[in-house]
């Protein structure tokens, strides 16, 4: 059994906003935040507007997508770190506006590294057949734990939602080939949320140290893209199109650099999106599918890094 693409989609919310916004906020200039980060601007959910909703439409763009409905998927998985509720899970809520009443849903939450780390699980059941169809979103509102007044962080995230449907189907080699995930609790403190249930019962910040943490992910991610191919069996240089989790343009670029990639095979987004956390990945991929880029039978790397920290990547044949 291959876990294999079957449909994609993603939504952004209607309102953006521009780096000059955000200038009228913050001591910072849209010079400042191109140069160092790539991003001119990021949409940001409306009031009321909450991460299943992004998710939902998501979700309905990839089954559409698919040519399927809800009742063809066992299992939904969502990868958010900005869940609507502390729980009931963001997946049971989607599960809810699907109007799907049978499989079943959960979230998972690795920051960043989300979707890749439900990849890995999406692709193992479906391996171990414990399932058949899984409808896997990456959705997130980082506008809703910014401290907006921190230039060092409120400039970098945006929200938005990706998914995909993933499909056994019997072939050799197709669909997922490999995943790859890692974490390290040490550096937990370089990215992380001040507030939490259990221990200050608020919903607390994003708080980060950028440049430790663009070191370690420049380094990590680059390694990680060599031990997934590695174990895949697949030289780096097969690869035709590399779809980075979109926290910085200068991560991607050292990214692509280290692994001898040309510029035209790295998918990025993050000049319109800014860093959508989970979602960054499948939101990418969808733009550049529907662009005409990413064609069926394509080898793609998927690879995202976030707080934890948390980090992977994914090979698969499109
Ligand atoms: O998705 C999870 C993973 N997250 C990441 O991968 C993010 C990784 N980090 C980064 O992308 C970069 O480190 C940042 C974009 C966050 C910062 O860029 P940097 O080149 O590492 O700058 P820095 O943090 O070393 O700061 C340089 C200067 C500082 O001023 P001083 O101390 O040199 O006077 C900052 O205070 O830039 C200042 N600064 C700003 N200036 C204008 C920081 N943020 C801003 C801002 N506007 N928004």
């Amino acid at each position: 059994m291959r876990a294999v693409i079957r449909g994609i989609g993603s939504f952004l919310p209607a309102d953006i906003m521009t780096n000059e916004d955000l200038s009228k906020r913050v001591e910072t200039s849209d010079e400042w935040i191109q140069e160092r980060t790539g991003i001119r601007q990021r949409h940001i959910a409306s009031e009321g507007q909450y991460t299943s909703d992004l998710g939902y439409e998501a979700a309905k763009r990839a089954l559409d997508d698919a040519g399927i409905s809800a009742a063809d998927i066992d299992l939904i998985i969502v990868a958010t770190s900005t869940p609507d509720l502390t729980f009931p899970s963001t997946a049971t809520i989607i599960q809810e506006k699907l109007e799907m009443h049978h499989g079943a849903a959960f979230d998972v939450q690795a920051v960043c590294s989300g979707f890749i780390y439900g990849m890995h699980v999406a692709n193992s059941l479906i391996r171990s057949g414990g399932a058949k169809r899984i409808l896997l979103i990456g959705a997130e509102t980082f506008s809703r734990i910014l401290d907006w007044t921190d230039r060092g962080t409120c400039v970098l995230f945006g929200d938005g939602a990706g998914a995909v449907v993933l499909e056994g189907v019997e072939a050799e080699e197709a669909g997922v080939l490999q995943t790859f995930i890692r974490s390290d609790g040490r550096h937990r403190d370089m990215l992380y949320v001040d507030g939490g249930p259990s221990r200050t019962q608020t919903v607390g910040h994003l708080r980060m140290l950028g440049n430790q943490v663009f070191k370690h992910a420049v380094t990590d991610i680059a390694q990680v893209i060599r031990d997934c191919a590695e174990q895949a069996g697949v030289a780096v240089a097969d690869i035709d199109w590399f779809v980075p989790h979109q926290a910085n343009q200068r991560i991607l670029t050292a990214v692509a650099k280290r692994l001898k990639l040309r510029p035209e095979q790295v998918i990025s987004t993050v000049a319109y999106h800014a860093n959508t956390s989970a979602a960054s990945v499948p939101l990418a991929m969808d733009c550049a599918v529907k662009d005409g880029r990413i064609k069926r039978g394509d080898l793609v790397m998927i690879e995202a890094f976030g707080g934890g920290f948390t980090w992977g990547a994914a090979l698969l044949r499109y």
